[in-house]
């Protein structure tokens, strides 16, 4: 078991890419933080059921599972459930994986389009990992942060995403230097093109364009993704920080 005695806290974890590495991450022996979207003023709105069905299934694997409903891009709601959690656990990985797209244009990109996926994205990321780095550092944690082949090659309609992305790489490669003398390791995924509802939304031309440019001729799964997060978080990887591991079929080299 690569994860034994290990708590990890995992962003928009009820579904695709999250969801994935928390149940690769139990059957590794972690316990979970299921994280899901919570709005702070209007249950309805919230993702709770999804994280329930997850939690459950960890707790059948004999694992611990923890809920922590938070709007990632609203920071005091971010700061005050991460301080109700820790008064119940204290995890020592952290993967930042909520993140979200409004694609457009630049010439028609709107201002909200632009500041709402910089603050989930990017300024979200931030203020958990700032919520969580006292433990962390008194845990010789680790953290990955799930960027996006896009952030290293730029995409026409994703201006926003792409910068959110490569802040999210330069992010990563500052904590790492800042947070390698209490021995947490920080470093980044960058994923291609993976199935989950992310990319079910894409247009089949949009789909079609990128197979075209993935040398292995087939989009990955989230497992694909969670496997990556599995040893950037274990101790095969201790000697790794600062790093950014391209998961994308050789879309980009
Ligand atoms: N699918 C891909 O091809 C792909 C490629 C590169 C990078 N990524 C990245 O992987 C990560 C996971 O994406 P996915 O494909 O599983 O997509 P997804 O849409 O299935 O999952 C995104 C998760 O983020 C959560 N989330 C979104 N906004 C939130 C908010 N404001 N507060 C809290 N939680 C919020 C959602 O509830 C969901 O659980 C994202 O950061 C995405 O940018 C995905």
């Amino acid at each position: 078991m690569l994860l034994q005695g290990k708590t990890a806290f995992i962003t928009g974890a009820s579904r695709g890419i999250g969801e994935s590495i928390a149940l690769a991450f139990a059957r590794e022996g972690a316990d979970i933080v299921v994280h899901y979207y919570a709005h702070k003023s209007d249950p309805e709105k919230n993702l709770r059921a999804e994280a329930e069905t997850l939690a459950a299934k960890i707790r059948d694997m004999g694992r611990k599972a923890y809920l922590c409903g938070f709007d990632i891009g609203d920071r005091e709601m971010v700061d005050a459930e991460i301080k109700k959690l820790l008064v119940e656990v204290t995890p020592n990985i952290l993967i930042n994986n909520a993140g979200i797209t409004a694609d457009n244009l630049a010439m028609r990109m709107k201002p909200e389009e632009w500041e709402r996926v910089i603050n989930i994205n990017l300024s979200g990321s931030f203020w958990v990992t700032q919520a969580l780095m006292r433990p962390l550092m008194k845990n010789a944690g680790c953290i990955v942060n799930i960027a996006s082949v896009i952030g290293q090659m730029g995409n026409i309609g994703q201006a926003n995403y792409a910068a959110s992305k490569a802040g999210l790489i330069g992010m990563t490669k500052s904590l790492a230097r800042e947070l390698a003398s209490k021995k947490v390791r920080v470093n980044a995924i960058a994923p291609g093109f993976i199935e989950t509802a992310m990319t079910h939304a894409m247009t089949d031309e949009a789909r079609k364009g990128l197979m075209d440019i993935i040398p292995l001729k087939e989009t990955g799964k989230p497992e694909d993704i969670a496997n990556a997060a599995l040893f950037l978080s274990s101790d095969m990887a201790r000697y790794i920080t600062g790093e950014v591991l391209k998961v994308n079929g050789g879309m980009y080299m």
